[in-house]
């Protein structure tokens, strides 16, 4: 386990500013739609919060919950589901928040079982994307940040459940 303290990697005001911009995308394209945002507990729930604040446009919000890494920095490779839906997805404008995508693992689960509830549409915004290192079969349609292969923490990414709280990126 790292013990160095977290360096900054993006500062909030950065983090502000590009949530600022995503949000103005995804009003221009859900103009006239009611979309529901679909946050993936726990990481998402702090870009979650700040994108929907800035969305103008009707909407509504549910989450669920998957765990694939327990405590540790390297993924078990395996996706179980902890906390399921309470919404209809059938038909519906379908937009999934997530903080990071780093294998792409999680997402190609999320994707698969959303998508077998046939949606009328689906998308994907994920605040960081390590995009380098994921191998992924569909494009990620709203990315924060593209970063390299580190381990980040802050604004709701943890490591064994710390640092959360952080209102910056930062890497350990
Ligand atoms: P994936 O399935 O490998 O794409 O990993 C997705 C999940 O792993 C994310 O939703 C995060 O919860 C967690 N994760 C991946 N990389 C990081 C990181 O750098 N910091 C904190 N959590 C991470
Ligand atoms: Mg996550």
């Amino acid at each position: 386990m790292e013990k160095g303290k977290p360096q900054i990697f993006i500062k909030h005001s950065d983090i502000k500013r590009r949530i600022k911009e995503l949000a103005g995308k995804i009003n221009h394209d859900y103009k006239d739609k009611i979309p529901i945002f679909i946050g993936v507990l726990n990481g998402s729930f702090i870009f979650l919060s700040d994108l929907i604040r800035e969305i103008k446009i009707n909407c509504e919000i549910d989450f669920f919950k998957l765990s694939s890494y327990g405590d540790t920095k390297i993924s078990s490779g395996e996706v179980k589901m902890l906390k399921e839906l309470n919404c209809d997805v059938k038909g519906r404008d379908i937009i999934i928040v997530e903080d990071i995508i780093d294998s792409g693992l999680s997402m190609t689960f999320i994707r698969n079982l959303i998508i077998k509830q046939k949606p009328s549409s689906f998308r994907i915004a994920s605040l960081l994307y390590k995009k380098n290192v994921s191998n992924l079969k569909f494009k990620i349609d709203y990315v924060g940040f593209e970063i390299d292969n580190k381990f980040v923490v802050g604004y709701g990414l943890d490591f064994a459940q710390k640092y959360r709280n952080l209102n910056g990126i930062y890497v350990l």
